[in-house]
């Protein structure tokens, strides 16, 4: 048998591998292109964008816990003609899709960011930050409100043709239901999911360890949380699902396939070891040939119970 196909088209994107890296542990990809071939990714998700940009929250804004990181970095960004000056220009000398995950306080605010990159060449998607934990106004209020994460999709749909990817919040109480309102509205897939509320005390001072006092919190101590929110939402769409939560290993990612989701993305790993994306698209290959599938598209959804 011939080696496995690793190379997917989703929602019409076609990438060499189904790992990509998540939103907010990748840059906006100078940081580490030093270290890591960007064209071998999957696709390069960059940082959450606004139309302005965004100083994010104050210091301390990461803490490592047991299985696991705690971030409230506040979706810090350069801005929409930040990113399109300065970095998108740098992206364009690698042959990698590049999806632009945005945000936005207001409705209008998501639309115009969507308008204004996707009046910009090379960008292959735009992934709909509606779940990040860490602001106070904008982004987790609209994925956590079914009124309001329709209106959101409804609204940047209209303004773009690009592929649009919602990423679901971990803590909605059914994600089935926020999957198919997004499916109904246009999106193309969905990114499932974000880090989960959390946060960590310092019993000495009895302060909160985050200047946000709450967090995100990401790592292998929520992959199974993650793992099963992807079964229910394939379960209940067409459109594909990107799984993502504490992804280390090809071992880890498979489990994803397995349950439902048509590409990975690797996040907080990539701090430890930059890496680790490419590692799991090998060693996912090895799986494939293990268990003589001829590609990926093989093994997703094929749960035995
Ligand atoms: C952050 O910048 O606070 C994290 C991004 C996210 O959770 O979407």
């Amino acid at each position: 048998m011939s080696a496995p196909d690793l190379s997917i088209t989703l929602a019409g994107i076609r990438m060499k591998n189904p790992v990509m890296v998540a939103s907010g542990t990748f840059g906006y990809g100078p940081e580490y292109a030093d270290l890591v071939d960007l064209s071998q990714l999957g696709a390069m998700v960059v940082k959450g964008i606004s139309t302005e940009p965004w100083q994010g929250n104050q210091t301390p804004r990461t803490v490592e816990v047991a299985s696991g990181l705690i971030n409230a970095i506040g979706l810090q960004n350069p801005g929409a003609e930040g990113f399109l000056q300065t970095y998108l220009p740098f992206l364009r000398n690698y042959d990698v899709p590049v999806i632009v995950n945005i945000w936005g306080r207001t409705v209008e605010e998501y639309a115009a960011v969507a308008a204004r990159l996707s009046a910009a060449e090379g960008i292959a998607a735009l992934e709909l930050n509606v779940s990040c934990p860490n602001i106070k106004e904008g982004s987790k209020s609209f994925g956590s409100n079914a009124d309001m994460f329709r209106r959101v999709i409804a609204a940047t749909r209209a303004v773009t043709k690009l592929p649009l990817i919602p990423k679901l919040a971990p803590d909605v109480f059914r994600i089935a239901e926020f999957a198919r309102l997004a499916e109904a509205e246009g999106a193309d897939a969905l990114a499932i999911a974000n880090s989960v509320p959390a946060m960590a005390i310092d019993i000495e001072t009895r302060r909160p360890k985050l200047a946000n006092i709450t967090g995100g919190l990401s790592g292998p101590a929520i992959r199974p949380i993650a793992v099963r929110l992807v079964w229910e939402a394939a379960k209940a769409v067409q459109i594909p699902i990107i799984g993502m939560g504490g992804i280390y290993t090809a071992a880890d990612a498979v489990e994803f396939f397995i349950a439902g989701a048509s590409a990975v993305a690797v996040g907080t790993a990539n701090f430890l070891e930059p890496a680790t994306p490419l590692t799991v698209a090998a060693g996912l290959r090895d799986y494939l040939a293990r268990h003589q599938l001829g590609s990926v598209r093989e093994l997703v959804g094929t749960l035995a119970c």
